[in-house]
This record gives structure tokens, C-alpha cells and sequence, in this order.
């Protein structure tokens, strides 16, 4: 057993990430500074998208990107059930409707025959948007998704809160999930556990500029001063607009991020291709041990989809709890008491009581999300994990399953 403790996820801050934010900390802009333009300045770069509007976390995004779409009620949002709680809930905050899209159970990925089934049935037309997730990191199909959703009059909001630095070929090309070319906005998340730990905070990418001014103004507010200003009483006799002047255009929210948390952002997106270097090593030492260790193929790692780079936010393993004569519960438990950390992503949503009172649909309904939520259990993944831990980690859960056979 490891006298340390092995969570599931874990953020990794250095000492020039702290150096960063107390730099910002001592100057003038604690927030509203200019420390937020070089964060979304940097991420736009990175991704290779026009327009990034940060925000205070990804579930602010989410809500944005939903505004800035101009969902509203008598909508309706198509979404995977085997995500995050925000995936569909920010269709909710909009008063509009959610409906879930079976997955993949070998990747719990988002099936796009299910979605195109959805998208036909729908003869009136109120699926006004889909949020397609990057369940772990690995990319969904964003080309097919895209392909079948515009067909419909329909936007894609891609939920890349697991994935940044993850990217898919298609037609001889490679694109990078939040480069957009996909889709009509995505989201990222800055939590802890994510690639780019900020505390809280959040972004939404998008190409296009009309959308980008959208999502500035719902996440101010609603409010504008200066250009932009509607009302006659924002000028002077002279015609130039009142210094003071500021209006309300929209009901808005204040979801704007810290200047300091925008330090540690730009700190941290330095680091990025290196940790995605490591998260990919200590997948493959998986993928190795899982090998050598359950050659009989009772705990298997979720599969990779070709031609698509994985960002490895998780690493999930499939588990036949029932082979094993053990369950979930149990083997959560023992690994905790060996000082590992494991956690089920997700519960699927239509199983939340809100769900099941708002959606009425039926576990039934769900084949893929129900066999993939009946053996996920992810394990141990971030940085700073060595070859010495992986094996530590996959030994012990052997022996934990191998206890009851
Ligand atoms: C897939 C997914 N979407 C959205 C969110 C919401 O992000 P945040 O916690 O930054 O609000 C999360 C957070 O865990 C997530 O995993």
C-alpha cells in the first residue's frame, strides 16, 4: 500500500504559478484589468479561434453560450446523459428543454446515429441547439455532429470542459477541439481537476463575432457604456456619448473572472502541452498494465477513436464488477482504504431525480449510457503521476478484484 494519497484528479501549481498571481495581486487590477485580455488573448492562440470570452466558470459558459444562441422556452437541447450536471442544465437556466442522446458504451462518446434518430423525429423543429461533451478528453465526432445539427437549423455548443489540447483528423486535416471550425461555440473549464487549474473560471471559444459580443454582454450584465449605446440620452448636446453613461440592454449576469485568476490561467496554459505529454504517458503505462494484468479483458480501459488525440482529463476503466463477484461500491471503498481515489463520471442524467421529474425519459431508453454507467469507475489521472504510481495504483486493483474470485 502507498503512504500517499492518490485522488482521481488533482490540479498541479508551481512556484512561478503563484509568482503570477501575486504579481497581479500587488498591481492596480484585481479584476477588470488587463490581465483578463492577455488570458483570452493567449488561450485564442493556442486553440487557433478568433474570439475567446472568459468567464467565471464553465458552467457560466455553458449558460452563455445558450444567451448568446438565444435559447429560450419552447426550445429544445439535445445532450449526452453521460456528462457533468451543466451540460444540461444550462438549457435549463434558459427556460428551454433538454433531451438526452444515447452514447457509445466502449467510449461513452455521444452517438451520432442516436442523434441523427433524435434530430428526424423532430419534424416541428424545436432542437435549436446541441452540446456534443469530450467525454475524458477524447474528441467526439465534431464533423458529423456538426454536419447532421446545421442540416437541422440547429447550433453545436461543444462541451470541451475534459479536453482541452485535444484534437481529431478529418479529410487528411487536424483541428483542435475549441478551434471551432466544427462547431458554433465551446466551452472549456478551468476547475481544479481540469488541465488549466484557475480556482474557478471558464471560456467560451467561438469564430464568430456577432456571438463573441453576445456572450460579452449577458457576461456584463447586459450592459454597455460607450459604442454600442442604444438610448438618445447617452449623448451630449456636442453628439459624443456622456462619460457616465452606461445602459442595460439585456438581462445579463456578472460571470466575469478575477485578473488574478487570469495569471494563474496564463501560467498554467504555458505548462499545458507538457502536462498533455505526461497525461498521454501515464495512459499508455495504463493501457500496458491494464494489459499484462487483465489479459482476460475484465477491467478494460474506454476505447480510442482513430485519427483522434486524446487530452486524458480521466482515465475511465470498464469493470465487470459482476465477474469479479464484487461491486462498485466495494471496490471503491477497499481502494480507499488503500489510499486510492476513484470516481464514477457520470451517473447519467436522466437518472437525477430533477431529470426523471423534468425529461420523463427511462433508463430504457438508454442502452449505451446504461452499460457504460453499469462498469465506469475512473481512476487515478493527472501530471504528475509517475511509471512507480501506475503500477502501484493497477496492482492494488487487482488484488482488490481479485479477493472475491
Ligand atoms: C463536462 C463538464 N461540463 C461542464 C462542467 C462545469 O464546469 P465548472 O465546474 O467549471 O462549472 C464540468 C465540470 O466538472 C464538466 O466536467
Amino acid at each position: 500500500m502507498s503512504d500517499k494519497f492518490y485522488p482521481y484528479g488533482r490540479q498541479q501549481i508551481d512556484d512561478d504559478d503563484i509568482e503570477a498571481v501575486v504579481n497581479v495581486m500587488k498591481s492596480d487590477w484585481l479584476t477588470q484589468g488587463p490581465t483578463i485580455a492577455s488570458f483570452e488573448s493567449d488561450l485564442a492562440s493556442f486553440l487557433g479561434v478568433k474570439e475567446v470570452v472568459a468567464c467565471t466558470s464553465g458552467t457560466a459558459a455553458l449558460h452563455l453560450a445558450m444567451l448568446a444562441a438565444g435559447l429560450g422556452k419552447g426550445d429544445r437541447v439535445l445532450t449526452s446523459p453521460i456528462t457533468f450536471l451543466s451540460s444540461a442544465n444550462c438549457a435549463r437556466f434558459v427556460g428551454a428543454d433538454v433531451g438526452f442522446v444515447d452514447v457509445d458504451p466502449d467510449t461513452g462518446l455521444m452517438n451520432v446515429h442516436a442523434l441523427e434518430t433524435e434530430l428526424k423525429r423532430d419534424t416541428t423543429k424545436i432542437i435549436k441547439a446541441v452540446v456534443p461533451v469530450h467525454m475524458g478528453g477524447q474528441p467526439v465526432d465534431m464533423p458529423r455532429i456538426y454536419e447532421l445539427t446545421h442540416g437541422h437549423g440547429a447550433y453545436v455548443v461543444d462541451d470541451a470542459c475534459h479536453a482541452i489540447g485535444a484534437s481529431y483528423e478529418h479529410e487528411g486535416k487536424s483541428y483542435r477541439v475549441g478551434g471551432n471550425p466544427h462547431c458554433d461555440m465551446t466551452v472549456f473549464s478551468f476547475h481544479p481537476v481540469k488541465h488549466v487549474a484557475m480556482g474557478e473560471g471558464g471560456a467560451v471559444t467561438t469564430d464568430d463575432s456577432a456571438l463573441a459580443e453576445s456572450l460579452r454582454l449577458y457576461r456584463n450584465h447586459g450592459m454597455v457604456k460607450g459604442k454600442g449605446v442604444e438610448s438618445e440620452s447617452a449623448y451630449d448636446s456636442d453628439g459624443t456619448i456622456n462619460p457616465w453613461y452606461y445602459e442595460m440592454q439585456v438581462l445579463g449576469f456578472n460571470y466575469r473572472l478575477t485578473d488574478f485568476q487570469a495569471a494563474l490561467g496564463i501560467n498554467q496554459l504555458k505548462k499545458l502541452p507538457q502536462s498533455l505529454d505526461k497525461r498521454r504517458g501515464i495512459a499508455q503505462q495504463y493501457y500496458r498494465l491494464l494489459e499484462k494484468h487483465f489479459a482476460d479483458g475484465g477491467v478494460r480501459a474506454l476505447k480510442s477513436v482513430p485519427d483522434r488525440s486524446h487530452a486524458y482529463h480521466l482515465f475511465v476503466v470498464k469493470i465487470d464488477f459482476e465477474r469479479f463477484g464484487v461491486t462498485r461500491g466495494q471496490v471503491m471503498n477497499r481502494l480507499r482504504e488503500k489510499n486510492i481515489g476513484t470516481q464514477v463520471h457520470y451517473i447519467p442524467l436522466y437518472r437525477q431525480p430533477y431529470y426523471r421529474r423534468c425529461c420523463s425519459s427511462e433508463a430504457s431508453e438508454f442502452p449505451g449510457a446504461e452499460a457504460y454507467y453499469a462498469q465506469a469507475l475512473s481512476i487515478p489521472m493527472y501530471p504528475n503521476l509517475t511509471a512507480t504510481d501506475c503500477e502501484i495504483i493497477i496492482t492494488e486493483l487487482k488484488k482488490v478484484l481479485g479477493g472475491n474470485r
